[in-house]
């Protein structure tokens, strides 16, 4: 199965400093964001798992990993960089996602999944003709510097962190499926344990005076920067506690053990009409290790204890009708 087209890579390259960057720091830029993107398609076991709903109120992983390319080139035509488009289906089809915050914006949801998608070759060769386009805009292109909101370049930083919040959405994705359809890539590393030990207990720390923060982007900030990142407002914050750390999985299971996902109270509106929806009993990435008491979660239905796509309503690509999808990867702590 055919899924880079390009190096695999699992580094990072920092953000572009948009008054002294050189066309050769954004084609490595690019390049990077274009690469990192894909590597993580490399967790999938096998190309059936790009036509399966990882989420119900998202689209199968194929749309993702054809997205970031499709709006890349979207933006250029925009902009006036680029001309002739390469593939006008596609860029209709893979052009916007959906709301995972409005919960009836499942258009192929309420469609039964009857869009068509392409095979996972055709997307491919999709991908490469766009990086090459895009390295040639790049390199044909004038660079006036610094790169503003003013300069058709915009629309290249915004192809390229675009690509870049894509890695974070199709990470998250990628772990609510079932765990025998993904595995770890090779060169993959988990991230350090910072806190050195387990964190058994997240202490609350005090801010005892009030502060005032500063919140807001300056326009002539030399990075990329989205619309809600820019303006100014300040804020007078009163005393207030905090945990030392986030809240661990750890202190989380205990709000699952306790039945914090049945008890409306401790839910906003939104939140609670989400988990409605999700009908679930624990956070979706997680699977209920057998033997392990939580005896009802996902109650009625399918039930928890296995990591297996078996028991997955994400399994089958036609039906999407996944009504309890006990999926995702071990707690941990
Ligand atoms: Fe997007």
């Amino acid at each position: 199965m055919k899924i880079l087209t390009g190096q695999k890579t699992f580094k990072c390259l920092p953000p572009l400093n948009l008054a002294t960057c050189t066309k050769e720091d954004i084609k490595e830029y690019f390049n990077n964001s274009y690469d990192l993107n894909e590597s993580l398609f490399l967790a999938l076991k096998d190309e059936s798992v790009f036509y399966v709903y990882p989420d119900k109120l998202r689209l199968p992983l194929i749309f993702y990993y054809a997205h970031t390319a499709v709006v890349f080139i979207n933006k250029l035509i925009l902009a006036g960089l680029l001309r002739k488009r390469i593939n006008l289906e596609y860029e209709t089809m893979f052009e916007t996602g959906v709301n995972e915050l409005a919960w009836d914006d499942t258009e192929n949801y309420r469609l039964g999944g009857r869009l068509q998608w392409p095979c996972l070759a055709d997307v491919v060769k999709y991908r490469i003709e766009a990086r090459e386009l895009i390295l040639k805009v790049i390199e044909d292109t004038e660079l006036h510097l610094p790169i503003t909101m003013d300069s058709p370049w915009w629309a290249v930083m915004m192809g390229i962190e675009h690509e870049r919040v894509h890695v974070e959405t199709s990470s998250v994705l990628i772990r609510q499926l079932p765990v025998d359809m993904v595995s770890k890539p090779d060169g993959w590393k988990y991230g350090p344990l910072n806190a050195g030990e387990p964190v058994v207990k997240n202490k609350m720390l005090a801010q005892n005076e009030t502060t005032v923060v500063e919140i807001g982007k300056p326009s002539n900030h030399p990075s990329y920067g989205w619309d809600i990142d820019y303006g100014h407002d300040s804020w007078s914050v009163p005393p207030f506690e905090a945990n030392q750390f986030p809240v661990t999985n750890r202190e989380f299971l205990e709000f699952v053990k306790d039945g914090g996902y049945s008890q409306q109270a401790l839910w906003t509106h939104e939140g609670w009409t989400w988990r409605e929806s999700a009908e679930t009993k624990h956070p979706v990435f997680w699977v209920c290790r057998a033997g392990f008491d939580l005896s009802d979660c996902n109650g009625g239905g399918i039930g928890c204890g296995s990591s297996s796509s078996d028991e997955s309503g994400s399994r089958n690509k036609d039906s999407n009708s996944s009504s309890n999808t006990c999926i995702n990867v071990y707690i941990s702590y």
